[in-house]
């Protein structure tokens, strides 16, 4: 019996002692100490001993038992310290590394463009609304006295969807969806997107933005379209901003005027910018035809109004001195990251 425990011992411990994996060591337990285990067969054969002789094999099998315990969290504790400091060796951070930079979007000269627009509207107490994008015939040319005969229609090269729907080709429309809601005074201007039939080049694209104004109440004059698009220009290009206003056509306005602003790059001397001009145009603007005010339900002779449009990628390029339109639709970060 003592030699069987001798063997036992030695055998368990020497398989502890070249054990390497943490698991491993938890089979050698079973197999040595477990319910079938060897040492547990042993305390079987107990019967057969003498009875004088069992106190003393007893406690051979329970040191037996105890240096085997002993060993095996010995094993376990130096296995378990191995693992972190593997742990700890292959996961070493170099805090000398420069840092993943962290890439932060841009606003859009657009945006910022349009930002600074709207910001301008709203301090004169307009409000900004939104119309379609898919609109109908009607808004985009009748209501805005601009017939189906009309060469302003060939004008503006329009895609359309069918024979009444289409692309807006214009933001106008939706000053005769303002007026229709019959709510008056208006003040408003309506930010969105075009499209017309055009090639891509530096100064065209087949979708851009316009920014729309309308103003309709009792008395509005001309003089309140000339002081309120001066102010404006003074806001978006300088104090010193002066305006000229040049007779023009469009269907919708009744008389109508484009819109130059001194050069802010050479204040009027003329230079690249302004092509030596000394003006930039920046806008097309008129007094709201009276058709198109009884054709959305305003009484011509109670209201008048004014009404502006102007494009938003025009300001943007002219503010931000970008000299090809298609620069804003790449979205290329090294472009946009300068604004
Ligand atoms: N809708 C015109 C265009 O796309 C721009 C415009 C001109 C809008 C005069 C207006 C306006 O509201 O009064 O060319």
């Amino acid at each position: 019996m003592k030699e069987k425990l001798e063997k036992i011992r030695q055998e368990a411990l020497a398989k502890i002692a070249e054990t390497s994996a943490l698991d491993k060591l938890n089979d050698i337990r079973v197999a040595y100490l477990g319910k079938k285990g060897e040492l547990t067969e042993v305390l079987k054969g107990m019967k057969d001993v003498a009875a004088e002789e069992r106190p003393k094999v007893g406690q051979l099998v329970n040191d037996t038992r105890n240096i085997i315990e002993e060993k095996l969290e010995e094993m376990k504790s130096k296995l378990a310290a191995a693992a972190r400091e593997k742990q700890l060796r292959e996961e070493v951070i170099d805090v000398t590394l420069p840092a993943k930079k962290n890439n932060v979007g841009h606003r859009h000269p657009n945006s910022i463009a349009l930002e600074e627009v709207q910001r301008i509207f709203v301090g004169m107490g307009y409000e900004v609304v939104e119309g379609p994008e898919v609109e109908y015939d009607y808004y985009n040319f009748e209501a805005l006295n601009i017939p189906a005969d009309h060469p302003a229609k060939d004008e503006q090269d329009t895609f359309y969807i069918n024979d009444k729907m289409l692309l807006r080709s214009q933001t106008s429309p939706v000053q005769v969806r303002e007026m229709e809601k019959g709510k008056l005074p208006i003040r408003m201007i309506a930010p969105g997107r075009v499209f017309r039939a055009d090639e891509v080049d530096a100064t065209h694209s087949p979708s851009f933005h316009q920014i729309e104004g309308l103003v309709i109440d009792k008395n509005i004059t001309f003089a309140d379209l000339k002081g309120t698009l001066a102010r404006f220009a003074q806001e978006l290009f300088g104090e010193n901003t002066k305006v000229k206003f040049r007779p023009h056509h469009f269907p919708f306005t009744e008389p109508s005027a484009e819109v130059d602003v001194s050069c802010f790059k050479c204040g009027g001397t003329g230079c690249r910018m302004c092509k030596g001009s000394g003006w930039i145009e920046i806008l097309g603007c008129g007094m709201v035809h009276p058709n198109v005010l009884k054709m959305s339900g305003i009484d011509p002779e109670e209201y008048s109004g004014f009404a502006f449009g102007m494009g938003l990628e025009r300001i943007a390029l002219l503010k931000y001195e970008i000299d090809d339109m298609r620069l804003l639709y790449e979205n290329d970060t090294r472009f946009l990251k300068q604004f």
